[in-house]
C-alpha cells in the first residue's frame, strides 16, 4: 500500500510531495481510526512503548523525526500519531526567512539519498512558539536552532541566543546547528573558539531560566560528517568540559563520493548536503570517533542514513541512545519507525 502512494507522491517534485504528504496527513490526523490503522499495519503499535532516557528526559521510544522535516512545528500531531518518541523542529532562526531559490531538493532514487540546499527556509522562532503552544502530550519536541543568512559571523550568537530565550519554555531540548551545509559560514563556527562563543551564552542563559523555576532543558550540538577527525576530538573535548549534554551525529555531507547515480545528473544538481543511506558508513564511523572521545554522562543522538532495524540497531551498538530518520522516513515511510522498534525491541 505504501510503496503505491510512494509510486504517486515520487510522480511530484520532491518539494511538492513533501507538502502534499503532510497535508494529507495532518487531514488523517482528523479522520478517526485512521492512524490507528496506520500504526497497527506498520507494526508500531506492538513497540510504540520503549521507554528511554536520555539527559533526564523521558522519551516515549528512541526514534524520532530529525530536523529539517517539520521546521516550523505544524504537524506535531502527525509525528505523535505515527509513533514517533520526538521530532527536532528547525532549524529556528530569529527571523523569517524564504531560503534558497527552488529547486534545492533533490531525489536520488538509484542511492536511497536526497540532496537539499534548502538554506533555512523557515517563517522564524515566534511563529514555531505559537504552534507548539498547542503541541500535543505524549511526543519530545527537540527545538534546533541557527542564525539567519544575513547575521554575519560575528554576531551569530545572538541569533542562537535569541532562539534559545524565547523557545526556552515551549521545547524539551535544544540542538545547536553548526553544521548544515547551505547556509554560508555556518560550519565555520565547528571550531573550538567559536563554539564558545555561541554556547557559553547559552549555558548562562539556562542557568538563569532555572533561577526563575524553569525546568533544566539539555542542550545538544549538532556536527558534520565532513569534519577531520582531529577537528572532531578537538570539539568533542571542549564539549567535554563543558555543561553542554550531548552531541547530534550528524548533519548531511557535502561529499559525493560512492553514489550510483551517475555524475553528470549529481553535477546537473549542484550543491547541497547528502543525506540518506550512502551517508550511514560516514556518519557511523564519525559517531563512533565522537564517541571514544566524549564523557562518560554525555549523550549521542545517532542520524544518518538510518533505513531499516539492522541500521538502527548499529548505530545504537555504535553508541547512540536516541535516534533519528529523515531520508529513511521518505523512501520507507511510517513502516520505518515500526520495524526499528521491532528490531530493537527484540535486542
Ligand atoms: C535536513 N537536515 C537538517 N538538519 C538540521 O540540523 N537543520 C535543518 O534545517 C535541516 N534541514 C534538512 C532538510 C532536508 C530536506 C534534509 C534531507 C535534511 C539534516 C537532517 O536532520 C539529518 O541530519 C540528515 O538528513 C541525515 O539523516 P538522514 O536523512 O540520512 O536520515
Amino acid at each position: 500500500m505504501f510503496i503505491l502512494i510512494r509510486q504517486l507522491i515520487f510522480k511530484l517534485s520532491p518539494e511538492t510531495a513533501h507538502h502534499v504528504t503532510m497535508v494529507i496527513l495532518r487531514f488523517l490526523t482528523r479522520v478517526p481510526g485512521a492512524f490507528p490503522c496506520i500504526r497497527f499495519f506498520s507494526g508500531i503499535r506492538k513497540h510504540q512503548h520503549q521507554v528511554q532516557t536520555v539527559a533526564g528526559i523521558s522519551f516515549p521510544n528512541i526514534i524520532g523525526l530529525a530536523a529539517g522535516f517539520d521546521k516550523d512545528a505544524q504537524y506535531l500531531s502527525v509525528w505523535r500519531a505515527l509513533g514517533f518518541g520526538h521530532v527536532e523542529i528547525g532549524t529556528l532562526t530569529p527571523l523569517a526567512q524564504d531560503g534558497n531559490e527552488q529547486p534545492r531538493l533533490f531525489r536520488l532514487p538509484m542511492d536511497m539519498a536526497l540532496i537539499n540546499r534548502m538554506g533555512f527556509n523557515n517563517k522564524g522562532v515566534d511563529a514555531a512558539i505559537e504552534h507548539l503552544k498547542n503541541r500535543p502530550k505524549g511526543l519530545i519536541v527537540g527545538g534546533n536552532i541557527g542564525k539567519n543568512k544575513n547575521t554575519p559571523k560575528e554576531t551569530a550568537y545572538e541569533d542562537y541566543l535569541l532562539c534559545f530565550d524565547k523557545l526556552y519554555a515551549y521545547v524539551d531540548y535544544f540542538t545547536v546547528n553548526v553544521s548544515s551545509p547551505n547556509t554560508p559560514g555556518l560550519r565555520d563556527l565547528q571550531t573550538i573558539s567559536e563554539l564558545e562563543i555561541i554556547i557559553q551564552p547559552l549555558l548562562n542563559k539556562r542557568k538563569e531560566k532555572q533561577k526563575e523555576g524553569l525546568p533544566f532543558v539539555p542542550i545538544f550540538v549538532k556536527l558534520a560528517p565532513d569534519l577531520a577527525l582531529d577537528t572532531l576530538s578537538d570539539l568533542v573535548a571542549y564539549i567535554n568540559q563543558t555543561e553542554v549534554d550531548g552531541i547530534v551525529m550528524t548533519n548531511t555531507t557535502v561529499s559525493r563520493e560512492g553514489l550510483k547515480t551517475p555524475s553528470a545528473i549529481i553535477e546537473n544538481i549542484g550543491n547541497g548536503g547528502l543525506s540518506g543511506a550512502p551517508l550511514f558508513e560516514k556518519s557511523t564511523d564519525m559517531l563512533i570517533h565522537a564517541k571514544s572521545v566524549l564523557s562518560k554522562d554525555k549523550y549521542i543522538i545517532g542520524v544518518g542514513g538510518i533505513y531499516s532495524g539492522n541500521d538502527a540497531f548499529q548505530k545504537r551498538e555504535a553508541g547512540a541512545h536516541l535516534l533519528q530518520v529523515y531520508s529513511g522516513f521518505v523512501y520507507k515511510g511510517p513502516s520505518l519507525i515500526g520495524s526499528i522498534l521491532k528490531a530493537l525491541k527484540s535486542t
